[in-house]
């Protein structure tokens, strides 16, 4: 079993976890959107201890986390003028910015392309990491490559047990979803994934954002190109307005053991062996509590998860980014299914 820590990590465990990542080692910790597997952003050897920990794709480039904006100088160039608005008005928080990269951030960070991706994470925890560490954290959601990111410690210590010296225990994460990727590269910023800061926000500050078509998606945040995740079991994605309970008579009746996740308001079947996981209808509590859903019903023995969709504004956009990723059966509200993998 590995040292999983309190809530609040002491001076000691912090000393501790700061100075195994000074050694090259990996380091899981909480931010504000999910927990993120940290390595020495500047020290090549760190960095691929990362992607073997999680299987994760080498071309798959990673976010480099940092404790202060002014640590961005040493990581980006040619730093456009819109980049300090939005440090400004976002940082620390679930925002992460794609800037020209500078030499000294290794190739192995950045999937060999010329952009690095930065943010400034919203958590005591992180942030004290990276200020004791005394270098920025490269780090991706701490789960096994094609699992859902981990909003708990446990989930971390379900993906890596054995993988990693140490999971600093912040509790569970307060957003839930992994943080809004923003390409300030060209002169009208681009989302190339929605996440915990709207677009509505960006927008408030910054005027104009283009959302990324999907195929320029999949070439410039190849992170996109791979399916988010691989359920262990199927997923089928009930669009808000189209009848949740039809869809799930129609896979208990066929002997399935349905587990389903929705809303608060729901109309649930009446099905004692459909396994439940009702979530609060607030946006924010949604996002919050969806990927611990899915980890528990997959965990549960069910054999596919029914999931009611939400209005795709706000973080709304985000929750159904990653859902319609999971999923390979989205349900409209005319009932008519689209098949997606
Ligand atoms: O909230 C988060 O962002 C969490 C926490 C730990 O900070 N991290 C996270 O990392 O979700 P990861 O590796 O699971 O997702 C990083 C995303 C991927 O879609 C990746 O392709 C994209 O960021 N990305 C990283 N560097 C990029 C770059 N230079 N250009 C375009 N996209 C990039
Ligand atoms: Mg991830």
């Amino acid at each position: 079993m590995l040292p999983v820590s309190s809530y609040r990590p002491s001076r000691e465990t912090l000393a501790v976890a700061a100075a195994l990542l000074r050694e090259g080692w990996p380091v899981a910790f909480p931010t504000e959107t999910v927990y993120g597997l940290g390595g020495d952003a500047l020290n090549p050897v760190a960095v691929r201890a990362i992607f073997r920990a999680k299987g994760r794709p080498p071309n798959n480039p990673l976010i480099v986390h940092i404790a202060e904006p002014g640590q961005l100088q040493e990581l980006a160039r040619k730093i456009p003028q819109v980049t300090h608005k939005l440090i400004d008005w976002f940082w620390p928080g679930p925002l992460t910015l794609v800037l020209k990269r500078s030499p000294k951030v290794p190739s192995e960070v950045t999937g060999r392309l010329d952009t690095v991706a930065v943010r400034m994470p919203a958590h005591a925890v992180a942030l004290a990491l990276i200020q004791e560490a005394g270098t920025p954290l490269a780090a991706p959601s701490a789960n096994l490559s094609g699992r859902p990111s981990p909003t708990t410690a446990a989930h971390v210590l379900r993906d890596l047990n054995t993988r990693i010296p140490l999971i600093l225990d912040g509790g569970p994460t307060s957003i839930g979803v992994e943080s809004t990727v923003l390409d300030v590269t060209s002169s009208t910023p681009v989302l190339l994934r929605p996440g915990g800061t709207t677009v509505e926000q960006l927008r408030e500050v910054v005027g104009r954002v283009a959302l990324s078509p999907k195929a320029a998606m999949l070439t410039r945040s190849p992170g996109t190109r791979h399916r988010h995740y691989q359920p262990r079991v199927e997923v089928v994605l009930v669009l808000p307005r189209a009848e949740l309970t039809g869809v799930v008579e129609q896979y208990w009746s066929r002997g399935l053991r349905v587990g389903l996740i929705c809303s608060e308001t729901a109309r649930l079947p009446r099905r004692p062996d459909v396994k439940v996981h009702v979530l609060p209808e607030s946006i924010s509590g949604f996002a919050k509590g969806l990927f611990a859903a899915i980890r528990a019903l997959e965990e549960s023995g069910v054999d596919m998860i029914v999931v009611q969709g939400v209005e795709e504004r706000g973080l709304g956009l985000a929750v159904m980014d990653r859902l319609r990723r999971a999923a390979s059966l989205v349900v409209d509200e005319h009932g008519q299914a689209v098949v997606t993998a």
